[in-house]
């Protein structure tokens, strides 16, 4: 099943002539396996890219795309509708966080970050509070990779390259302390202070009055699975509250069960004013993401508008609420009631807990972090190659059929929901193997 050539394509975030002297090609995928072009089976041990929470290739949501295809190929979302785009959104209101049942259909991470900040800087000025267009990030965060993404985001790699778009943009420290919370199991118990910092310095620096937003990760995935000091989201929500500041919660990653809750939201009880998702929302079947409000950032769109035919958002995507995205989120978030994934997600974290933090010990293991079903594993990078090591993990384990996830030399674990426990114990001895053979 190899194709013929190769070069053609120029992949995404991808060390393109590495990969392609030595391709690693995913075929077909069904439950926690993906089948690779010689017909070996690899476990899943990252949810395809943060995505597959209920496991690849289900049948009710294959089905339902299928059904959806040959029924209604594409209908316009502006100025038009189709009937699964209301339900995809009741159902997805219906899921969420309390006080988030305003829904914004778009089709990716990125897109949904870029439009929860223009949400947040278009609804200070709809109120007559025009001057608040500042966007506070974080150091270390992910909101993918459009220019506001980009801005507000933390990851100096994805920044260098191009001049960042937005001018009135400043960071958060990142809250990752290995010297203070090493091997901490779940929330890290030092760190708070850093919350404060939005209070101490950034809103002192810039004057609440022009501060529109800050967004954050509530666990920071890309980066390296970096988890929020106990009590740290609290106070954001309590500094934004204050001056009056929206709370962006971007989650991305978190969403869907990842946790062992529904939403970072429930797992950390902090709702935001606006939550972006995507990924697991469609279980990664087809592109979509999506941005929740609360309905009083809504409504003031509705009320500033003058006259009934305004159109009170300019913002939306060709592809927003496409039908068969819509049919692939339906059936995802009704397979995830059916089957209590994210109840068994928080039934299956203690073990996937103990099982991560066995490899305290391991060669090269600097620092182990883990909530829910998702652990990372801080390796010592090799000097003067900084990530190359966590490269390393990455092609041992995938040769001995197990797919891990590196970010520098981070390891990241993130398995479908449905992962169970043999599986679990597979993953992380793979991963020890490797680091015993490893330099
Ligand atoms: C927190 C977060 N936001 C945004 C994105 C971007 O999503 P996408 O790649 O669908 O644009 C990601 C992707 O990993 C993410 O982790």
């Amino acid at each position: 099943m190899k194709p013929a050539d190769l070069d053609a394509l120029w992949m995404p975030f991808t060390s393109n002539r590495h990969y392609k002297a030595s391709p690693r090609l995913l075929c077909a995928a069904d439950g926690m396996y993906y089948t690779d072009d010689s017909g070996r089976k690899v476990l899943d041990g990252t949810s395809g890219l943060w995505c597959v929470n209920a496991g690849h290739n289900r049948r009710p949501i294959v089905e339902a795309i299928q059904r959806a295809a040959a029924v209604l190929d594409y209908a316009p979302p502006f100025q038009m509708g189709h009937p699964q785009m209301f339900e995809a959104a009741t159902a997805l209101a219906g899921m969420a966080p309390a006080g988030l049942d305003k829904v914004f259909f778009v089709n990716s991470g990125s897109e949904a970050a870029d439009t929860a900040l223009k949400i947040a800087q278009a609804y200070h000025r709809v109120r007559g509070d025009a001057a608040r267009v500042k966007l506070i990030g974080r150091e270390r965060g992910y909101h993918g990779v459009n220019y506001g993404g980009v801005a507000v985001g933390g990851i100096a790699g994805n920044r260098k390259h191009f001049p960042v778009g937005l001018a009135a943009v400043d960071h958060l420290r990142h809250p990752l302390d290995i010297d203070r919370n090493a091997f901490s199991r779940g929330e890290p118990a030092f760190g708070i202070e850093l919350a404060d910092e939005l209070e101490s310095r950034i809103v002192t620096l810039h004057d609440p009055s022009t501060i529109a937003a800050v967004i954050v990760e509530p666990m920071q995935g890309s980066t390296g699975v970096i988890l929020p000091p106990k009590g740290y989201l609290k106070r954001l929500r309590e500094i934004c509250d204050k001056y009056g500041i929206l709370l962006i919660f971007d989650e991305v990653i978190t969403g869907f069960g990842r946790l062992g809750a529904p939403w970072a939201s429930q797992r950390f009880d902090v709702v935001p004013d606006i939550l972006t998702c995507a990924k697991g929302l469609t279980n990664g079947a087809v592109p979509m993401g999506a941005v929740l409000v609360k309905p009083a950032i809504h409504d003031a769109f509705m009320a500033a508008a003058v006259g009934e035919r305004a159109i009170e958002f300019p913002h939306g995507y060709t592809y927003s609420g496409h039908p068969l995205a819509c049919a692939a989120a339906i059936a995802t978030l009704k397979l995830y009631r059916d089957e209590q994934l994210f109840e068994r997600s928080a039934g299956m974290a203690p073990a996937f807990e103990e099982a991560a933090h066995s490899l305290r010990g391991a060669p090269f293991v600097k620092d182990i972090r883990n909530l829910g079903l998702v652990a990372g594993i801080e390796l010592e990078s090799r000097p003067g190659e900084p990530g190359a090591r966590g490269y390393d993990v990455f092609l041992k384990c995938w040769e001995k059929g197990v797919m891990v996830r590196f970010t520098g030399d981070v390891i990241a674990c993130s398995p479908p929901l449905i992962i169970d426990s043999a599986e679990i114990g597979r993953l992380f001895a793979t991963i020890g193997d490797v680091l015993r053979e490893i330099n």
